[in-house]
């Protein structure tokens, strides 16, 4: 006999051949894009670090969640950006701000649309940071956890109550996933999910962000209270700790550097996994496309099967339009 006798090439030979053994397929139904309402603009308002983003009036929602309905994508996660802000983020909890707006005019107009909302004060924060502040003995100022878990468990009522379907608490405060889901079934919004933004990194890569939801902080950084990129063993902690606490899904956040968490913590958990393709990772292929360096469609290809196949049930991505026309919905 000759050699090889194996010959893995042999399911590679055709495209419906590849198409029959892939491990790992994409539909526009796991991905969720991120939205970004402003409080106070007429039209649309370009994020000059995400190309093809845009910050969006409250009057668009309805027309916005039709037409993503009609593409198949699975849902939206929305941010808000208010009218006014405090160092409380009291804004954050204005049934009239443009996230409750949002969440009610989008589930009137597409139903089926699953539509998330986040939570966390830092887009309502005149400081930036993802909680409310104190002053230490010492004069350190930190962020207060007990205080924001209170505030975060109020705002996730006025969305749950707006209609959001998840809420999705992105703070990294301890605690805040029990303190959210006792808050909900008291108010009998017992069937409002918690998708948890359990592994949340303090990283580089949300620095467009900032700029969509003009959310960042005035002073110092987030490592008090994100995680240590050195750290993978603290993800599966905090993972089981939401858990316990009652979180329906986990997510992992960023994705591309973090794969091997997403792997890690898939392997613990039977929950729904999510894992969002942040701000940097978005803009990074997209500063790479337009210097002729990559080719755009195939890159969002292969990072967002990269992401499922390290084990997210579905991924929040700004590629979730470009991605379902590639798809072919
Ligand atoms: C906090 C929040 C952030 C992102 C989502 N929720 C910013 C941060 O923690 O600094 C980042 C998302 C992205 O970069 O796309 N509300």
């Amino acid at each position: 006999m000759g050699f090889p006798l194996i010959r893995p090439r042999r399911l590679r030979s055709s495209a419906a051949l590849r198409d029959l053994v892939r491990e790992t397929t994409l539909t526009p139904n796991r991905l969720i894009l991120p939205l970004f309402f402003h409080a106070a603009i007429k039209e649309p308002r370009p994020v000059d670090t995400m190309p093809g983003v845009s910050q969006l009036p409250v009057k668009l929602a309805a027309e916005v969640a039709k037409n993503l309905a009609g593409r198949g994508i699975g849902g939206v996660i929305l941010f808000g950006l208010p009218a006014t802000k405090d160092p409380r983020g009291d804004s954050g909890l204005d049934p009239d701000g443009p996230v409750p707006r949002a969440v009610a005019a989008m589930k009137a107009a597409a139903p089926s649309l699953i539509v998330m909302t986040d939570v966390c004060v830092d887009e309502y924060t005149d400081h930036g940071h993802c909680g409310v502040l104190r002053t230490l003995p010492n004069g350190v100022v930190e962020v207060d956890n007990d205080a924001t878990i209170d505030i975060l468990a109020r705002m996730a009522i006025v969305h749950a109550r707006a209609g959001a379907d998840i809420v999705a608490p992105s703070d990294m405060m301890d605690g805040r996933v029990g303190r959210i889901r006792r808050a909900l079934d008291e108010s009998q919004l017992e069937n409002t999910a918690i998708l948890s933004y359990a592994v949340k990194y303090a990283s580089a890569f949300y620095g467009p962000f900032r700029d969509a939801a003009d959310c960042a902080p005035k002073f110092g950084d987030r490592a008090g209270y994100q995680m240590d990129p050195g750290n993978a063993r603290e993800a599966l902690r905090e993972a089981a700790l939401d858990e316990s606490e009652g979180a329906d899904m986990l997510m992992v956040k960023p994705a591309l550097p973090y794969l091997d968490v997403l792997r890690e913590v898939r392997n613990h958990t039977t929950l729904p996994l999510a894992a969002y393709n942040v701000s940097g990772e978005y803009a990074m292929l997209h500063a790479a496309a337009a210097a002729g360096m990559l080719d755009l469609d195939r890159s969002i290809m292969e990072v967002l099967t990269s992401i499922r196949r390290a084990g997210a049930d579905f991924i929040l991505t700004y590629h979730a339009t470009r991605a379902a026309e590639l798809l072919g919905a």
